[in-house]
């Protein structure tokens, strides 16, 4: 292990913000990491998975300390299902094609997310009518302060919207070192239908869709809708698409008669953000080298080595704009480092 200095993010950030690690590690098992978190010449440290869910707005004055712990391995099988376990290196979309050529189904409409593993119970990744809790068993956590680990069921994780326990109470206080989920091996319950889902197999001209051609269709629409973190710097949706209530709602309807929406309880609805932003004129918007994509206008991009504090900044516009005019506070989804 070698511990390096001065080091540039960029590469590890989906962002690709070009700022520095004071000093920076990899690690590529849990002895590694703990003895590094046990290293006293270093007091700041600062744990990096696969960078696609942070906003580097200044340099990180720490040692950086990458998990680069990789390992897929089937714990048990049934009749019907199998008990996988992965570790938190692991880049997410890498499982879930590893999982498709198993042909073990739950996580196809997964597809294409980017980052890691270990991020993906933090904010219970989900797209296209499918979240992470749906497949979730557990995970297995580092206590950076007493170097303990621990095991959280699907119930300790309290899993909700792109929300979990390490984004509330637990906060910065766990490292996820693995998850285990239970996935389909026949019998796959396919989820499709989220309307682009089905327009998507029907360009396809596909009738029965296995699991791999719903990942195909998840895939398509992605690539048609979201920018690629290899070409375009982004994090995916900036904001959560929020809730009001439903006497909000029907003011907003008033004025807004298009606005879009979805019923989650008697009393609250959601409202794509993406709407909201580009109602206000947003999208596509481009400020010189960052600006708001033009296919999806959750989605923040860098164009070219923008600043991360400029990218906040428009954030922070979008948000006072999003209040001013729907009395809406959108909350941010990714990180502000
Ligand atoms: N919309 C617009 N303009 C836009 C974008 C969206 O008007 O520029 C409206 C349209 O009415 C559209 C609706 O929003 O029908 C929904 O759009 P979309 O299907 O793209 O989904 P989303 O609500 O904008 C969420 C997730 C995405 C996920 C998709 C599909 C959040 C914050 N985002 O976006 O997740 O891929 O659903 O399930 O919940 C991510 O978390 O990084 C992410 C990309």
């Amino acid at each position: 292990m070698d511990i390096l200095s001065n080091i540039s993010l960029k590469q590890y950030n989906t962002f690709g913000i070009d700022v520095k690690a004071k000093h920076f590690v990899s690690v590529k098992n849990i002895e590694e990491l703990i003895s590094v978190l046990k290293l006293e010449d270093y007091p700041e440290k600062f744990i990096l998975g696969g960078g696609s869910n942070m906003l580097h707005t200044k340099n990180v004055e720490a040692l950086v300390i990458h998990l680069d712990i990789k390992n897929i391995e089937i714990i048990s099988e049934t009749e019907n299902s199998v008990t996988i376990k992965a570790t938190a290196g692991e880049n997410w979309h890498d499982f879930v094609l590893w999982c498709l050529e198993h042909d073990f189904g739950g996580i196809e409409n997964l597809s294409l997310i980017p980052g890691n593993v270990g991020a993906a119970p933090i904010q219970n990744i989900g797209a296209y009518g499918v979240e992470l809790k749906d497949v979730f068993v557990a995970c297995e956590a580092l206590h950076i302060k007493s170097l303990s680990i621990k095991t959280f069921t699907k119930e300790d994780c309290n899993f909700d919207y792109r929300n979990s326990v390490f984004k509330q109470d637990l906060k910065g206080e766990y490292i996820i070192i693995n998850i285990t989920l239970k996935l389909t091996t026949k019998d796959h319950q396919l989820k499709t239908s989220y309307g682009a889902i089905t327009e998507e197999l029907n360009k396809m001209n596909i009738k029965n869709p296995t699991i791999q051609d719903v990942s195909k269709a998840v895939i398509a629409i992605r690539e048609s809708k979201l920018p690629n973190p290899k070409v375009i710097g982004n994090s995916g949706s900036f904001f959560k698409n929020p809730i009001v209530s439903k006497s909000h709602f029907d003011t907003l309807k008033i004025n807004f008669p298009k606005i879009p929406s979805y019923s989650v309880s008697e009393n609250k609805i959601k409202i794509p953000a993406g709407w909201l932003i580009e109602h206000l004129g947003f999208k596509g918007k481009r400020f010189g080298n960052y600006g708001v994509h033009e296919n999806q206008a959750l989605v923040l991009v860098n164009y070219d080595d923008a600043k991360g504090e400029d990218i906040f900044k428009l954030s922070q516009l979008i948000q006072s704009t999003v209040k001013r005019i729907f009395d809406i506070n959108l909350e941010v989804e990714v990180n502000i480092i």
